[in-house]
């Protein structure tokens, strides 16, 4: 998407839809001005009252106007950043219906937007251009074009957006276009990485996406291949990959800022490029879906992309084990006991609990060679999860009160919103072996919170640790804002995290 900044009036724009938004209050006292001067009939205000996410589309005739169609798009009140992105989400969805390549918005008002939400010009500017491109994003790149209908299609897809302020707004705009490009690039990275499916994203796939990434934001990459994690002895990841006829790959990503680091954040991230579910497999319905299962992977590689292009002064780790999950001869078999990385013995009760035996060995590893100040876990876990808080909503579990705080902020900030869950000791009860220091599931009951306890084992007692199941929200078959297949769920919070770090 090429985004520009530009103060020219709201006649001589060209695009091919000219989005003005409109705060509810604003309708009574300005747009009927506004529209006037456009050369529309102010009785189209009966149609449109500015509810967030409400739009109307009008076509001008022989005003001089040189967009092609003018949205008006509702704000609500204007008192929140989640109407500004229900209000781009729409103008998205519009544009990529209609076909159109270019769409400008509106920002003249940007200055009583501010004060109404008590955000910065740059945020507002931010929060529309990311909405935007993401409201457009489509995962095209397996079409071969090859089908008339897709050839069309092609030629469609929408490609700018023109931000368009009042001469004083200038700089803050371009502020803002730029971030809100830099984040919508790494959720677009993780949705992509979250779309290819299981034949052509392995774990290697993950390790060349990560190298392709650090190299665009500066950060340095280690990939250890099989040999390496065979000599660290991470057992987890290695009984996973026993099935598989792909080999295991662990990556870390390294940014360090220019000056010195306020703290060290680890961010690890499930990365199961198939979860067949192994040797305990799982039915087949719906198993296609789980090409999703290492989305977690893909936000924390997007996370720390953007953290690092928006040079945050943050130290950031970012740690992926991955591996595919195989059923076959040479798999993990139920009741298999195998030795993690930590040293912990684990007693497999059920191959396809196999997230939180390759996280043990990461979050382990994280542990014992980065000292962070904090470590934040993100997978998608189990099941339960999505019994337990449905499709657009992460359990969140932390030891820590204050980090838990911040991540439910962090989480209604972005919109990507986070639920916490307890970390009682009574559900460790549930997770005991009696072969093994621990079972790798824990029975009917709680299964979100039982894994939990079971990762939480492998942080070696660090005190500021927090684990998002992000199974709902990673990815969705009907489609938020449109569009089929990962969300990118995560990135946007963790920079909203790692951003107002104190
Ligand atoms: N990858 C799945 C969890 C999942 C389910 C993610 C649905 C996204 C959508 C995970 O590896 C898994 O299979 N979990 C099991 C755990 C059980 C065997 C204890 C589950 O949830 O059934
Ligand atoms: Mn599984
Ligand atoms: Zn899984």
């Amino acid at each position: 998407m090429k985004v520009t900044v530009t103060k020219s009036s709201l006649k001589t724009l060209k695009s091919g839809i000219l989005v003005i938004p409109f705060a509810s209050g604003e309708i009574r006292k300005n747009a009927a001005k506004t529209l006037a001067a456009l050369g529309f009939d102010k009785a189209v205000l009966k149609d449109f009252k500015g509810k967030a996410g409400d739009a109307l589309l009008l076509y001008p005739a022989g005003s001089g106007l040189k967009s092609q169609r003018v949205l008006l798009a509702g704000l609500g009140d204007a008192s929140s950043i989640e109407e500004f992105r229900k209000a781009a989400l729409s103008a998205a969805s519009r544009a990529v219906s209609l076909h159109t390549s270019s769409t400008a918005i509106d920002c003249s008002a940007l200055a009583s937007w501010s004060r109404s939400t008590g955000e910065s010009p740059a945020g507002l500017v931010e929060v529309l251009v990311d909405a935007y491109t993401g409201g457009v994003y489509s995962f095209d790149r397996l079409k071969s074009g090859k089908l008339e209908k897709e050839k069309k299609k092609k030629d469609a897809t929408p490609a700018e957006l023109k931000i368009r302020v009042n001469a004083g707004s200038m700089r803050d705009a371009r502020e803002g276009a730029e971030r809100g490009q830099i984040i919508a690039g790494a959720r677009a990275l993780a949705r992509d990485m979250v779309n290819m499916p299981g034949n052509l994203l392995s774990a290697e796939g993950i390790a060349d996406a990560a190298r392709e990434s650090a190299e665009k934001s500066g950060c340095k990459v280690t990939v250890f291949d099989r040999k390496q994690i065979e000599k660290l002895g991470m057992g987890g990841l290695l009984a996973v990959n026993k099935g598989s006829h792909n080999p295991p790959t662990f990556t870390i990503i390294e940014y360090e800022p220019k000056g010195k680091p306020l703290a060290t954040v680890a961010l690890v991230g499930k990365g199961v490029t198939f979860d067949s579910g192994g040797i305990s497999i799982k039915p087949s319905q719906g198993m296609d879906a789980m090409k999703c299962d290492m989305a977690g992977a893909a936000a924390v590689i997007g996370a720390v992309e953007a953290a690092a292009r928006l040079e945050l002064p943050l130290r950031i780790v970012t740690l992926v084990p991955a591996t595919d999950n195989m059923p076959g001869g040479a798999a993990q078999t139920p009741g298999d006991v195998i030795t993690t990385y930590s040293g912990i013995t684990v007693e497999v009760g059920n191959t396809d609990a196999e997230g939180r035996l390759i996280l043990a060995d990461a979050l382990a590893y994280a542990v014992a060679h980065y000292k962070p100040d904090a470590i934040i876990d993100l997978a998608t876990l189990t099941g339960a999860c999505i019994v337990a808080l449905g499709y657009s909503v992460a359990g969140m579990f932390s030891n820590d009160d204050e980090f838990a705080g911040r991540i439910f902020e962090a989480g209604r900030r972005s919109g990507e919103k986070v639920w916490r869950m307890p970390l009682w000791e009574e559900y460790a009860e549930l997770i005991k072996s009696e072969v093994a220091d621990v079972h790798n599931t824990g029975g009917k009951g709680a299964g979100t919170i039982t894994a939990a306890k079971f990762l939480e084992k492998f942080t070696g007692g660090h005190g500021r640790w927090a684990h998002l199941d992000i199974a709902g929200p990673a990815f969705t078959t009907k489609g938020t804002g449109g569009s089929y297949g990962g969300t990118g769920f995560g990135v946007r919070l963790l920079v909203d995290l790692l951003r107002t770090w104190t």
